[in-house]
């Protein structure tokens, strides 16, 4: 069976996830260690990419050439752009874009020079079977979560969002930054910073890729309060909850 890969950006996701691997073996590759082994009995590998494009373009080269997976999912947060897009809110990216892609005015603004594309998009089908692994998972999030986590960061009753997810090398923690990223692309609905870098070097090897992330903060001036305690009662629970049900119905043979 074809092995999936499952990134995620901080060390607090990867603990989340490692309790649920059976049979782990481990390699590493570049400072990287990678765990491999079987998720609810498919063939799965862990890995931390680290923070950042740079990170996380490594990490997907590795994945597809040393590891030989087959398709990679990246998981973790994201700063909520979109008018709706709230904390404990989960979005599944259709399309990426690197914000701080500038080689203006050789290439427009976002283009990756000599791609003729500033957009990548994720795999149809990944998506669609994570989106639909989200909405299950989201349907009982106050059990999966528990009431007393949802009402400590203000969650009431989460959502799937789905469309574009832009990343850049910087954490987005003040409002004009984000109302500046708004109006330059209206339909952004969250930021981060690694799932475009994953994109543009799936793009390269022509690997199929999709992004979770789910959201932790507004990228505004209060964007790092909570942060770390945010990763591990919420977000990495979401994680865990939606890889497992996702890789448990998963139809790729
Ligand atoms: N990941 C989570 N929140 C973020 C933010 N505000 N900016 C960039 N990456 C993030």
């Amino acid at each position: 069976m074809s092995r999936t890969a499952i990134v995620s950006a901080m060390h607090e996701e990867l603990r989340a996830l490692l309790p649920l691997l059976e049979r782990p073996q481990q390699a590493e590759f570049a400072g990287r260690r990678f765990h491999l082994g079987q998720m609810m009995g498919r063939p799965v590998v862990l890995v931390l990419s680290g923070i950042g494009k740079v990170a996380a373009a490594t990490t997907a080269a590795l994945l597809l050439h040393e590891v030989e997976v087959e398709r990679i999912v990246f998981t973790g947060a994201a700063g909520g752009l979109g008018a709706g897009v709230r904390v404990g809110d989960v979005v599944v990216a259709r399309e990426l874009l690197q914000h701080d892609m500038d080689a203006s005015p050789l290439f427009p603004r976002f283009e990756v020079p000599l791609t003729g594309r500033a957009r990548f998009p994720s795999d149809p089908a990944l998506s669609d079977a994570l989106a639909a692994a989200t909405l299950h998972c989201l349907n009982d999030a106050r059990t999966r979560i528990g009431e007393a986590h949802l009402a400590d960061f203000g969650i009431d009753s989460p959502l799937l969002h789905e469309g574009l997810v832009i990343s850049g090398d910087r954490f987005v923690a003040t409002a004009p930054e984000s109302e500046q990223l708004r109006k330059l692309l209206p339909d952004a609905l969250a930021v981060e910073m690694e799932g475009a870098a994953l994109a543009q070097v799936c793009a390269d090897f022509g690997a199929p890729f999709a992004v979770l992330r789910t959201i932790s903060d507004r990228a505004d001036d209060s964007a790092h309060v909570d942060f770390s305690r945010f990763i591990v009662e919420v977000a990495s629970v979401y994680t865990r909850e939606i890889v497992a049900s996702w890789l448990e119905g998963a139809s790729f043979a």
